[in-house]
This record gives C-alpha cells, structure tokens and sequence, in this order.
C-alpha cells in the first residue's frame, strides 16, 4: 500500500476569472477559462487531498470528490478565501482575479443619452481589488502558498519579480502563447533557487506533475 501523495492534506484551489459589475447588467471580467484551477482540483484530490475550488464565474463541472465554493467578483473570492486559508496546508491561486473594480456598482442600469443629444460618456471610476495571494502568504500559519503567472513577455524576470512581492515559495508562469481557453499548455515552475519547465501537456498532465512537485516541497523539512 503506497500512500498518497497528498494524503491528509486540505488543499484550497481559486480558480477562473472574476466578474466585477458595472450595473445590473454590465460589468468587467477577462478570458480565463477555468481548466487549469479545475485540472490542479482534480489531480490533488486524486492525489487523496481534502479539495476546496473556490471558482469565480466558469461552464466547467466540479470534479469528483472536490469541494466548490462559487464567487462572482474578486472582494467575493477574497472573503472566500480568507474564510478557509488559515485551516489548509496549500494554497494554490490559479484564478485570474481582475486587478481593478469600479469603484462602484450602479444599482439601475446605465442609460444612454442619446434622446437627450448629450455627447457626455458615463466615466469608470475603479478602486484596486485586495490581492488574495499576497495577504494569504503573510498570515501567520500560511498554507504552502503556489502563485501563477501569465505574461506577454519578460516571463521569467516578472515570475521572479511576483515571488518577492507576493511572498511566496513557488510561481508556476504559463509559457506562451496565450493559453486562454486551451486544453494543453507548458509551464515554468520558479522558486528562490532556480527554474524547471514542464514541457508542453494536456492541462490534466500538467496538473499531477504539479501535484507531485508540491508534494515534495511540503516533505522537505
Ligand atoms: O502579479 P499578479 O497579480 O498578476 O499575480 C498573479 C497571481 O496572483 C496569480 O496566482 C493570481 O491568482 C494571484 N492574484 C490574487 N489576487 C489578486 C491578483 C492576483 O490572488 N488580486
């Protein structure tokens, strides 16, 4: 009987993009898809973790055996999050959580002008949303925290930059070209020490390589 790799540990996962409202109606959110937060949900609870997939606004369905909490906008995730990181051994932060919201949310539809002929544009105000990654990595009992990154250039120098500011042992930065949407993928894992590329793979593949490196990471004493 060989145990599993992540046997016994509770494994929170954020996953998909965010959605902030402008009106009733209207409001910002990007293209993130969703399957590699889903893909990593599935391989840690194969792995025999207790899942909890915090998902913001996704079509994908709750693998087998995981825990799925659904947010819309990022102070949702965040309170999502926060509510459960103190209790878990890894945090793993794949959503694309949008960087800005307006500042606020209008509770009846926009109207457009043009019966009044005014030429006046309805400007956004935006206030900066809470980074969830970064205050998880500062709690005092923080899990193993994992960040992502996706960048059009300078990928390795802006991995690097995130695990400073963030705090945080390990970036996995997704390598070009934009992976939105896509089943496979190719990434670079970045702690202090150095770098590894996971060569290019279905998302689910990537995903128990991910697992595995993990795994050992929580192992080293
Ligand atoms: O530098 P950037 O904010 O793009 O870093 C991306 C990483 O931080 C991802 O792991 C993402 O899930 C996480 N993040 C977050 N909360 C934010 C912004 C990003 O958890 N507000």
């Amino acid at each position: 009987f060989e145990p599993k790799l992540l046997q016994g540990r509770r494994v929170l996962i954020t996953a998909g993009p965010t959605y902030e409202a402008i009106d009733p109606v209207r409001g910002i959110t990007n293209r993130s898809s969703g399957k590699m937060g889903f893909a990593l949900a599935r391989a840690c609870a194969d792995a025999g973790a207790e899942v909890c997939l915090v998902a913001g606004p996704v079509h994908l369905p709750t693998p087998l055996g995981v825990q799925r909490v659904d947010v819309l906008s990022a102070q949702d995730m965040h309170a999502a999050v926060m509510a459960r990181a103190a209790d878990c051994s890894v945090f793993i932060a794949t959503a694309a959580v949008a960087d800005w919201r307006p500042a606020q949310a209008h509770e009846q539809k926009l109207k457009k002008n043009a019966e009044a002929g005014q030429a006046k544009l309805p400007q956004l105000e935006l206030a900066e949303n809470p980074d969830i990654l970064a205050q998880v990595a500062r709690l005092p009992a923080a899990p193993f925290c994992v960040g992502f990154a996706a960048e059009s250039h300078d990928l390795l120098k802006h991995a690097r930059e995130k695990l400073v500011r963030k705090q945080v042992p390990l970036i996995v930065a997704n390598i070009g070209p934009a992976t939105f949407g896509q089943d496979d993928n190719a990434l670079l894992l970045v702690d202090a020490r150095g770098q590894r590329e996971l060569s290019r793979a279905d998302k689910l593949s990537l995903a128990r390589e991910l697992v595995r490196d993990i795994a050992l990471r929580l192992d080293q004493p």
